[in-house]
């Protein structure tokens, strides 16, 4: 592989630091949702656009899910790095833990992963550099993302054909166990007949 303009994983790690304020806050006092995903996005911004050395824009975000509330008055920090290049995306994963400064506890509220494509001046895509993986860590994160990448071709597969190819009579059985009420209009007519 041409190597003259790869970059090593430490090249761009990204971390950014937040003390999380009340107006970040919703009624229950716990962090919204959408302030951590704007800083996770920020941060995936950061360290991308300092691997491809371009501007980048965000593509996808896999694997949101926030285990722990945040509270006002955490520090909050995003622990960024390439895990994988391709052509032009790259896949950032994020790493986000909570500190609170008084008791000294940390906890990791996620691990999510950007995918971010980098763009000319142009606004056209453009390759990014390939990464050095120095560490064990650094191959096994590639390795991973190869794997998620494996899995979500699959998975969208699956779900464009749950969407189209859903039988709405053949499967209402289903939503026997659900707690839902099904009150269709044809039903209800038919049940006059
Ligand atoms: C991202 C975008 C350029 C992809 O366009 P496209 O015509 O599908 O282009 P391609 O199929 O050539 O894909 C380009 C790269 O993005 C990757 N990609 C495209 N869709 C993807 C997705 N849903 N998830 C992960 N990667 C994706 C492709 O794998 C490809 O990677 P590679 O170059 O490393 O092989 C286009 O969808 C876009 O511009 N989206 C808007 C992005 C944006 O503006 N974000 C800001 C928030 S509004």
């Amino acid at each position: 592989m041409e190597n003259t303009n790869a970059k090593t994983v430490n090249y761009s790690r990204t971390t950014i630091t937040e003390l999380m304020i009340p107006s970040y806050a919703n009624f229950g006092g716990k962090i919204h949702g959408g302030i951590l995903l704007s800083l996770m996005d920020k941060v995936a911004y950061v360290c991308a656009a300092k691997h491809s050395g371009t501007y980048v824009v965000t593509v996808s975000v896999d694997n949101v899910e926030f285990k722990q509330p945040v509270e006002v008055g955490e520090l909050v920090s995003l622990h960024a790095s390439v895990n994988y290049v391709g052509n032009s995306s790259l896949i950032v994963g994020i790493k986000v833990v909570a500190e609170n400064i008084k008791t000294a506890s940390v906890k990791h509220t996620n691990t999510s992963y950007f995918t971010m494509v980098a763009k000319d001046e142009n606004g056209k895509l453009t390759s990014v550099p390939p990464l050095i993986l120095e560490s064990d860590d650094d191959i096994r994160r590639f390795l991973e993302a190869l794997k998620r990448k494996e899995i979500k071709n699959s998975y969208k597969e699956l779900l464009h054909n749950a969407k189209t190819l859903m039988e709405i009579d053949e499967n209402l059985h289903l939503l026997e166990a659900e707690r839902c009420i099904v009150k269709r209009e044809k039903d209800m007519q038919s049940d006059w007949i």
